[in-house]
């Protein structure tokens, strides 16, 4: 009795850890009808007969994208929204470029691990675990480093060069949550007491972070 529960448990415990990603297919292919207003867990799928070859084609990673910004970077992202043959599949890719001294800022994607792939250059990477313990390495060109599911990171050009990445990701829609946006330009805005609480500062402080990031018109 006792062996049988223990049993019950691994298998329920490891059935939980194979759902901690996006669900499996049940068909072939399932291309994404983008422009349906009924949206499932997922997209609903297009009619066969429609689907053809530039439903699993995307070439716009081919090119760097601007890095003219204020952080000095941009994500693409190939995810099902770019490709919609990628519904239900549970895999998408993005392209990172950073300008020298450009950076990613800290962001979680609540439904994927990542795993990053340098293209050029070498870039700062680092996650932060739910212990609060920083893992952060240097890595260069043909370099893997890997962002667990869910966990704050950031990617950060230190050199005198642009560099690019390719990250790759367990989700056909990850997700991507700025902790900077997220906190101080989100609409409505999170009150001022809740951050000057929760950051240990004054109002003024918090005020100057909000204009800063405040989307610009
Ligand atoms: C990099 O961290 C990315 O999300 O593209
Ligand atoms: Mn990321």
């Amino acid at each position: 009795m006792k062996s049988s529960l223990t049993i019950l448990c691994l298998f329920v415990s490891l059935s939980i850890s194979a759902f901690a990603s996006d669900p499996d297919m049940l068909q072939d292919i399932c291309v994404a009808d983008l422009t349906s207003a009924v949206k499932v867990n997922g997209f609903v799928c297009k009619e066969s007969s429609k689907v053809n070859a530039t439903d699993f084609f995307y070439d716009g990673l081919a090119s760097p994208g601007a890095t003219n910004n204020t952080m000095g970077s941009l994500v693409k992202a190939a995810n099902v929204e770019k490709i919609p043959g990628l519904n239900t599949l549970g895999v998408s890719l993005s392209r990172v470029d950073y300008a020298p001294g450009g950076l990613n800022p800290p962001h979680t994607h609540p439904r994927a691990t990542e795993i990053v792939f340098v293209l050029e250059g070498e870039i700062e990477v680092g996650f932060i675990t739910t212990a609060n313990v920083l893992i952060s390495k240097t890595i260069k060109k043909g370099e893997v480093f890997v962002f667990p599911r869910g966990l704050v990171h950031f990617q950060k050009n230190n050199g005198d060069k642009p560099a690019a990445a390719l990250a790759a990701f367990n989700s056909q829609f990850p997700g991507t949550q700025q902790m900077a946006a997220a906190l101080f330009a989100s609409t409505p805005t999170v009150p001022d007491h809740v951050l000057t609480k929760a950051f240990q500062v004054g109002t003024k402080e918090v005020e100057k972070i909000k204009s800063r990031l405040a989307p610009k018109p």
